[in-house]
């Protein structure tokens, strides 16, 4: 089996569990303590019914939009993922190229094993940055300086992630904090010799954001302990305000899933929120982003750009999330695992099955451009 024959999210994850040894494979698809909360992600979609509208003009088509001032060919994005280098060895790389080809934005995240200003070069496409807020406040300051004169578009807040949530399954792995390496592990490793051989074979692991800050160079297993001892817990929504006073462009806050916290972003000059829970990797039992999404639009579509993350895997969820007064989806695992199993390539492939997905979808709704969907092509189910 390769990407060919691969057409959607649970493909590209078969194959994906495949190439990779099974602690990076579970640090993937892995989610806090009894991933309810990620289920939910997926099962949330399944609460409203699309309603067509029959006999409308669809000879034109135009599933484009704006976000953060910038164009998107369609309203769907990557969302910022740490370490991306070890599920394959053309990491940030293969995604962001992926991306602008696509004409959609890339969002890099702190913890990303390239760096701001590569990705700046790689394309004029639209390109975000995910700050983690660390104990060094001079480390945000300098991410700003340099997101400017990387010509950045705009800045994300991720703000559900002070600690790493309770991730049961890289415990049973071994890709835990503190490390600890099972025999069961390494086994897995000898097991995948290709993901091995590209592994040692290629440019070196690094944390290239923050590499100067860290005392020694990590490895493989000492990333989650860099998170429990750099991150920052007294954040406060001054600080965010104090990164947009600074930064001066399009900002979002992301992790957000209640209505007042999008009115004290909004009410701070953030121009989005991501609604989001960390695709179930946080806090186990907190709400779905979809099912927040009414509430959160019907209070302030009007004022913020709503983006919806976590467990979108198809075209149809993000007409769903539209319909609802979202602007945007974006995707997480929906891009790794299609990167795991056949590095940009593999990305290209998923991100334009999804737009064919949502070209079909809107012709067969009725609907030629995206604000035509409205919460009439919705009915409640459950
Ligand atoms: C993430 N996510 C994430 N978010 C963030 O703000 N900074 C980060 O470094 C990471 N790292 C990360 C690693 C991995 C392996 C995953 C799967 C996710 C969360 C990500 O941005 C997004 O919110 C979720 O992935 C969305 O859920 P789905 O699309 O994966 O269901
Ligand atoms: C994660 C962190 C690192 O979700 O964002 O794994």
């Amino acid at each position: 089996m390769n990407i060919q024959h691969c057409y959607n999210f649970n493909d590209f994850r078969r194959l994906a569990k495949r190439r990779l040894p099974a602690p990076l494979f579970h640090y993937i698809d892995g989610a806090a303590e009894d991933e309810w909360t990620a289920k939910r992600n997926q099962q949330s979609f399944d609460s409203f019914a699309l309603i067509p509208n029959a006999l409308a003009d669809l000879s034109q088509l135009d599933i484009s939009t704006t976000l953060f001032g910038r164009k998107l060919s369609l309203p769907l994005f990557c969302s910022p993922t740490a370490m991306t280098r070890l599920f394959h060895h053309e990491g940030e790389y293969a995604v962001a190229r992926a991306a602008a080809k696509a004409e959609t934005l890339y969002s890099l995240s702190t913890l990303s094993t390239v760096s701001i200003e590569e990705i700046g070069k790689l394309s004029d496409q639209p390109k975000m940055f995910q700050i983690y807020i660390h104990k060094d406040r001079g480390l945000t300051r300098e991410f700003i300086e340099r997101c400017k004169a990387a010509n950045f578009d705009a800045l994300c807040l991720t703000v559900d992630t002070l600690v790493t949530g309770n991730r049961e399954r890289d415990l049973h792995t071994g890709l835990v904090m503190p490390p600890r390496l099972t025999l069961k592990s390494l086994l897995s490793f000898v097991l995948h010799p290709q993901w091995s051989l590209n592994y040692v074979k290629h440019e070196k692991f690094e944390l290239a954001n923050v590499k100067e800050r860290m005392q020694s160079n990590p490895d493989l297993l000492s990333v989650m302990s860099y998170v429990h001892q750099q991150f920052d817990r007294s954040v406060v929504w001054k600080d965010a305000e104090d990164i947009i006073q600074q930064w001066g462009k399009p900002f979002a806050i992301k992790g957000i899933l209640s209505v007042n916290d999008a009115k004290r972003a909004a009410a701070i000059g953030a121009s989005a929120v991501m609604l989001s829970n960390h695709g179930g990797r946080q806090l186990d039992g907190c709400a779905a982003p979809f099912d927040v999404l009414p509430r959160v639009a019907d209070a302030l579509a009007d004022r913020l750009e709503i983006i919806v993350d976590g467990g979108v895997q198809r075209g149809s969820h993000v007409l769903k999330a539209l319909a609802l007064g979202a602007k945007a989806c974006s995707i997480g695992r929906g891009y790794l695992f299609p990167l795991t199993a056949g590095g940009q390539a593999g990305v290209e492939r998923a991100l334009d099955l999804l737009r064919k997905e949502i070209e079909r979808n809107m012709i067969l709704m009725g609907c030629a451009s995206l604000s035509d969907l409205s919460p009439e092509h919705l009915m409640r189910i459950t």
